[in-house]
């Protein structure tokens, strides 16, 4: 193991969303929510549960562990929602270059923004706007290793036309309210709402009626062969199995307008916190039960590749 590395392990969860929280005033808010929602998809502590583990294939059918979790199998991609994606080539390739640099005189999060800056001077963009995809570049090395990191090919995974959006275009897009009709100010029962769940897919949207929650939106978008896709897509873009908050399946994160759903109401918050997704009490928080959380106005979310159930066992290794 490098240097890097080691420091990078010398961190442990809380001291990761110590570095997050320090790190969030410099990222730029077009990445804000989406840092926050990467680093909750790929949770350290249960990285290293599955590490430990005498059998970490055995760990994860315990855990009820399905789609893709390991960040080997995705380092290129599981950050296609930040905007910072497109200078992933920049900040990986800093990133290695900083690893084997290493000499270990400053703070984690002063070495993820010494890291954007050399990436934004060479992308010539503001540094706001790779810092989250930084922080992403360090979890990721730690989580895979240098040398994994190092080999994946380091490309941009979306589309010219995307890729070329300004970060005041994504954040306009976001969440932006359908318009109800002339008389849509009259309207209560009959609105609709646009859930958007990948921002580099034009294609990639549903429309749900005024307080159906995202889960029974999504059942209806038969736009796409799901199940071929991701196998626990079995209806609609979205994951489902129980529809009553009881098997995790159908977790997101809320990119934009997290403030139009409805609050968390005592089971979702009981019961997301028991699957290990977020531990918060916030009554609008950026990870949600799509079969919970009632839209009350248009939303952009992220579906991530894989859920499981290990809140409880992460509290229970803890003790
Ligand atoms: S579908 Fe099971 S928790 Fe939402």
């Amino acid at each position: 193991m490098t240097p890097f590395e080691n420091f990078l392990k010398q961190h442990d969860e809380e001291a990761w969303a110590g570095t997050l929280t320090a790190l969030l005033r410099s990222i730029h808010e077009v990445d804000r929510n989406a840092t926050q929602i990467w680093f909750s998809f790929y949770p350290l502590a249960l990285f290293e549960a599955l590490q430990r583990a005498a059998d970490p294939e055995k760990l994860a059918q315990q855990l009820l562990m399905q789609g893709k979790y390991r960040l080997r199998d995705q380092i290129d991609s599981s950050h296609t929602f930040l905007y910072g994606h497109r200078y992933w080539p920049e900040v990986k390739r800093e990133t290695v270059a900083h690893a084997r640099a290493f000499t270990g005189q400053s703070s984690l999060s002063d070495q993820i923004l010494a890291v954007a800056q050399n990436a934004a001077s060479q992308a010539k963009v503001d540094q706001s706007l790779v810092v989250g995809i930084a922080a992403v570049a360090f979890m990721t090395l730690l989580q895979v290793g240098l040398e994994a990191f190092e080999q994946a090919p380091g490309k941009v995974q979306i589309d010219r036309k995307h890729a070329h959006k300004s970060p005041d275009q994504v954040l306009r897009g976001r969440a932006k309210d359908d318009s109800q009709g002339v008389f849509g100010f009259l309207k209560t029962v009959n609105k609709k709402w646009t859930v958007t769940y990948d921002e580099n897919d034009d294609t990639a949207r549903y429309r749900l009626n005024h307080v159906q929650d995202l889960a029974w939106g999504a059942a209806e978008d038969r736009s796409k062969n799901w199940r071929e896709i991701d196998p626990r897509r079995v209806e609609g873009p979205i994951p489902v199995e129980c529809r009553s908050a009881s098997c995790g399946t159908c977790w997101v994160g809320v990119l934009g307008g997290a403030e139009k759903l409805s609050d968390v109401a005592a089971r979702e918050g009981k019961k997301i916190k028991e699957f290990g997704y977020i531990e918060t009490s916030e009554a609008k928080p950026l990870i949600r039960l799509a079969c919970q959380a009632q839209a009350y106005g248009a939303v952009s979310i992220v579906i991530p590749p894989w859920n499981g159930v290990f809140g409880k066992y992460l509290k229970g290794q803890k003790q």
